[in-house]
């Protein structure tokens, strides 16, 4: 991949100062992008490596409520907290900025005013709901209700977990305010639209420019979206808690949180140029075509990368567009989702209290969820330390230290001749630098991580079969060049895992005592052998001590035991769905609910989410809609036993009556899964 671009601007998701980053955090877009920073360092390119707190956003104002404190005494306590967690983990960030900053608030302002200007905004008096209780329109999180499509409950104002429909909050049944606890009345509020739609093409045009660098779920993502037609979106919402809409006579109306967080990346690079006494060089990164700009995120936020952030650069113009959105999945912890609510999550800053931070960041980057979900376990990261990081890695740099201060007095042996296995490791080694770094380039980080834990491995075994413990004696020269070049290992090791291990690297390079710094020596001469002879070593000392079984026992203790699977669990960032009041029994008994075999399953044409299901009930069949198209394939429900709800009302779903509703857990990914029974209970079975 050959790119015409001389410096790359580098940004990780602006994550919600809302509560302490945990390691979900660090695999989704932080690690990932701190290796791939600090490997493109080390070539010496110009880049610049952007992130801070997103402290705007209904969570942060529910939170406030909750704590009876402000807002801004939320973001204070977790940007500060998260700062230092980054920085203790060696995120190496040129700037972590944050979004309450006065230039952030500026620039946010000033696109809105542009687009504004340019037509791409414009207000419409829309209905809303308002809880006259306490006195506000409810943006999307504060109310819930039942879905206007499959009639589940407590779907979100605006979108329903259960068959994904995305509707206008108007259209929610049932509606309740999350603040009061009351229905809501309508009233007409004014907003400003996004003409998502007007960029349509140019959107399509540039995503197919990317089709063959950017990852799968990507490009899927964007492209469903970009399927369905855009629409506008509101990119205003009635909140005290934000940026103001900077309009002369609009008040209690503030910018989307989403619509100026990205915006964020473009606060913190100015603020950053000014922090440098060059106060235009931000322009350099977000204007000039020869920065190639690549953004990091988790997979929640594509479309707000891939589509709406590219819109706003496009209609603003002159700003240079993602070249890359490597977006990761999640990360889970044993087994479950992370929860701050359940305790099962694994928080940066109490984890770097009990380990080195490259531990983690070690077991973490060959673990990353690149490709799919991906789980941390506290047995694998021991296993991961203690065999990898302190048998391999740690174990063939003492040994060869080690040995060299015993038998050469700590001074760099000369090579002599070159038998066959000398020259293939000195040719493995010349060949990583390419091998390790055209996988990072790819955002292949895992192999890459595995590529560099290989040389160690090559060496360790080099080590065994020189056996220089025996040609000490018998030849002596032999000896010295096996010890030489296992020192030039030392050295290319430490190069070649800086970006992954940056704080174990730099001790390997001071027991080496070499002379200029690590960062100075570029990617490159990590192939080649370049300590001299004579060079005097320094002190060798233990890279990674193991890890006890006792210790890692105490940290799964610590999770408390609420080890659910992900299967069962809500989504991380959902808030908890109240308990619906109390019914009786006789309301409960009003539903027929029924176990009902599926005997056949197929798509419903032109929809994305929902299957047309055939159900044998006793004697009787039934056609039933579902919105789970998503989740499975025909083939993986045909013949499973369901429970029905077999005397729903019919209705009619993209033209398909549906007789019935099927039951099934809340939500999209792992947390979906469809209530069945074992297939020996007859159809048709009551249910109570
Ligand atoms: O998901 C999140 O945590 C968002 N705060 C990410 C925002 S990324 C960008 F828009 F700043
Ligand atoms: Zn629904």
């Amino acid at each position: 991949m050959e790119h015409k671009f001389t410096r790359l601007l580098v940004t990780s998701a602006l994550p919600y100062a809302n509560g302490p980053i945990h390691l979900g955090h660090l695999a989704g877009a932080y690690l990932p992008a701190d290796i791939f920073v600090r490997y493109q360092r080390l070539h010496k390119r110009d880049v610049l490596f952007i992130s801070g707190s997103d402290e705007h956003g209904v969570p942060i104002t529910i939170t406030a409520e909750k704590e009876k404190i402000t807002p801004q005494a939320v973001v204070d306590r977790f940007h500060e907290m998260n700062k230092e967690a980054f920085r203790k983990f060696g995120i190496s960030f040129d700037i972590y900025s944050r979004t309450s900053n006065p230039i952030h608030h500026e620039t946010a302002k000033e696109f809105f005013l542009d687009l504004l200007e340019k037509k791409f905004l414009i207000d419409k008096e829309e209905e809303q709901f308002y809880d006259e209780q306490a006195g506000m329109f409810l943006p999307d999180r504060y109310v819930e209700g039942v879905c206007p499509n499959c009639g589940s409950e407590h779907a979100r104002g605006d979108q329903c977990d259960s068959c994904g429909a995305y509707y206008n909050q108007l259209q929610l049944k049932k509606p309740v305010s999350l603040v009061s606890g009351k229905t809501p009345v309508v009233r007409t509020t004014k907003h400003w639209y996004l003409r998502l739609g007007a960029f349509q093409q140019r959107l399509e045009a540039y995503i197919e420019t990317k089709s063959s660098d950017w990852k799968e779920n990507v490009l899927q993502q964007t492209r469903s979206w970009l399927k369905e037609g855009l629409q506008d979106r509101a990119v205003t919402r009635d909140l005290t808690w934000g940026v103001p809409v900077p309009i002369p006579g609009v008040e209690g109306k503030v910018l989307y949180v989403w619509f100026e967080a990205v915006l964020g990346y473009i606060s913190a690079t100015k603020e950053w140029a000014a922090a440098q006494h060059t106060p235009e060089r931000w322009k350099e990164y977000w204007q000039d075509d020869a920065t190639r700009y690549v953004a990091f995120i988790g997979k929640d936020n594509i479309v707000f990368h891939t589509i709406v952030f590219p819109a706003i650069l496009m209609g603003k113009g002159g700003y240079v567009l993602p070249d890359n959105v490597p977006a990761n999945e999640f990360l889970n912890l044993e087994g479950g989702k992370f929860s701050k609510s359940r305790h099962h999550a694994i928080d940066v800053k109490d984890i770097l209290e009990q380990f080195p931070a490259d531990m983690v960041r070690y077991a973490l980057a060959t673990n990353l969820p690149e490709t799919k979900d991906s789980d941390f376990y506290w047995k694998d990261f021991q296993a991961k330390v203690n065999n990898e990081l302190a048998d391999i890695l740690g174990n063939f740099i003492n040994r060869t230290l080690a040995f060299a201060g015993k038998n050469f007095g700590s001074a760099l042996p000369a090579r002599g001749a070159l038998n066959q296995r000398d020259a293939e490791l000195i040719a493995y080694i010349a060949g990583a630098p390419d091998r390790v770094g055209t996988l990072i380039e790819r955002f292949k980080f895992r192999d890459a991580v595995a590529e560099m834990m290989n040389l160690a491995r090559a060496a360790n075994k080099y080590f065994n079969d020189s056996e220089p413990w025996k040609t000490i004696k018998r030849d002596p020269d032999a000896c010295a060049t096996t010890i030489n070049i296992c020192l030039q290992t030392v050295r290319s090791l430490a190069i070649l895992f800086a970006p992954v291990i940056p704080f174990a690297s730099e001790t390997m390079w001071s027991m080496l005592n070499l002379s200029v710094p690590l960062h100075t020596e570029g990617w490159a001469s990590s192939g080649e052998l370049r300590i001299p002879d004579g060079h005097m070593l320094g002190t060798p000392s233990i890279l990674f001590a193991k890890i006890e079984d006792g210790t890692i026992a105490a940290e799964l203790e610590k999770l408390g035991g609420v080890v659910e699977t992900a299967a069962v669990q809500e989504p991380e960032k959902k808030t908890m769905m109240p308990i619906k009041p109390v019914i009786t029994y006789d309301d409960f008994a009003k539903i027929d609910l029924r176990v009902g075999k599926i005997t056949a399953c197929v798509p419903v044409p032109k929809s994305k989410k929902l299957l047309r299901l055939t159900i044998e009930l006793g004697e009787e069949q039934r056609q039933v809609v579902a919105g789970i198209a998503e989740q499975r394939t025909p083939e993986a429900i045909i013949g499973a036993s369901v429970i029905i709800v077999a005397n729903l009302a019919p209705a009619t779903l993209m033209g398909v009556e549906s007789q019935g509703m099927i039951l099934a857990t809340h939500g999209s990914g792992k947390e979906f899964a469809l209530l069945t029974v074992t297939n020996d209970v007859p159809s048709g079975s009551a249910i109570k």
